[in-house]
């Protein structure tokens, strides 16, 4: 088998939530040159035709759809609308995401409520409504979550997001144990520390430097480093892989350091 069609996705759907900026906008653009069609959601919808304009650049097909990810109601909308334009989707990417830096005894219950509701809540209610979806359109499909480096380890100020995060592993295992003998395939991406726009601030800065010399490989993620393990989960390639997180990180989460 060639990699060019281990890897192809013709036919596919993908639907990609935070593909504003950053990873999701990333995650799009490989899933729309490898041959999906691609529905990229968040809230800034000038961000979104932006990038719909690139992607078509590229070759491309891609819809923007403008929703919070918090809004059930949205959420509905947005599938279907996508099925109208393209038909029932197949790859789902969960990735819409915030960062958090407030240490434990400062943070309040409605900062906590913020990020777990945004970093795990809406995974499990948009894969949930993604994953009925394949099923009634009798669609085999792959579900990928973007977890963290931040769901196996901790640091100061990420109490939520830590714990958002590992709750994602544990949901991605949790409904690809459900799934497996439906066809439906979910598993996780867990980067290390990417620079974007939702650590700009901290990584560009001195502790920055400081958390970019703990990495093994000596350097934050670069743009590309994650395609590889989203072609492998989004296509006929991962084909028996469920339930599985792949760590794409430089070697932090295996280091002492
Ligand atoms: N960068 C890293 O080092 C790193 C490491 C590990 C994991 N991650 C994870 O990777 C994912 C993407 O983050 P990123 O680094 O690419 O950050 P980013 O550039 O800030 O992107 C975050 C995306 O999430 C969207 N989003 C946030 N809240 C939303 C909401 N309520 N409704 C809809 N969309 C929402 C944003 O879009 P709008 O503001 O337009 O809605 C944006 O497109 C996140 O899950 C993050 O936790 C990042």
């Amino acid at each position: 088998m060639k990699a060019s069609s281990l890897f192809d996705l013709t036919g596919e759907v993908a639907l990609v939530t935070g593909a504003s900026s950053g990873l999701g906008a990333r995650f799009a653009r490989v899933l729309a040159a490898n041959g999906a069609r691609v529905v990229v959601v968040a809230r800034r919808r000038q961000r979104l035709e932006a990038l719909c304009e690139l992607i078509e650049r590229e070759g491309g097909v891609a819809l923007a759809l403008e929703a919070d990810v918090l809004d059930r109601v949205a959420m509905q909308r947005t599938f279907e609308e996508a099925e109208t334009k393209f038909g029932a989707v197949t790859i789902l990417v969960n990735n819409a995401g915030i960062a958090q830096s407030v240490r434990a005894l400062d943070m309040t219950e409605a900062e906590w409520r913020r990020v777990m509701s945004v970093d795990l809540d809406q995974v499990f209610a948009w894969s949930q409504e993604g994953a009925r979806r394949m099923l009634d359109a009798n669609k085999r499909g792959s579900i990928i979550n973007t977890a963290s480096v931040l769901s196996f380890g901790v640091a100061k100020g990420v109490a939520a997001y830590a714990v958002a995060k590992a709750g994602v592993v544990q949901l991605t295992k949790a409904l690809a144990l459900e799934l497996a003998f439906k066809g439906v395939r979910v598993n996780a991406i867990a980067p290390g520390w990417f620079v974007t726009e939702i650590n700009d601030g901290y990584l560009n800065s001195p502790a920055g430097e400081a958390v970019k010399r703990a990495i093994p490989m000596g350097r934050f993620g670069e743009e590309g480093d994650l395609d590889g393990a989203l072609l492998l989960l989004a296509s006929r390639a991962g084909a028996y892989i469920t339930g599985a997180t792949i760590v794409a990180d430089g070697g932090q989460v295996v280091s002492l350091g």
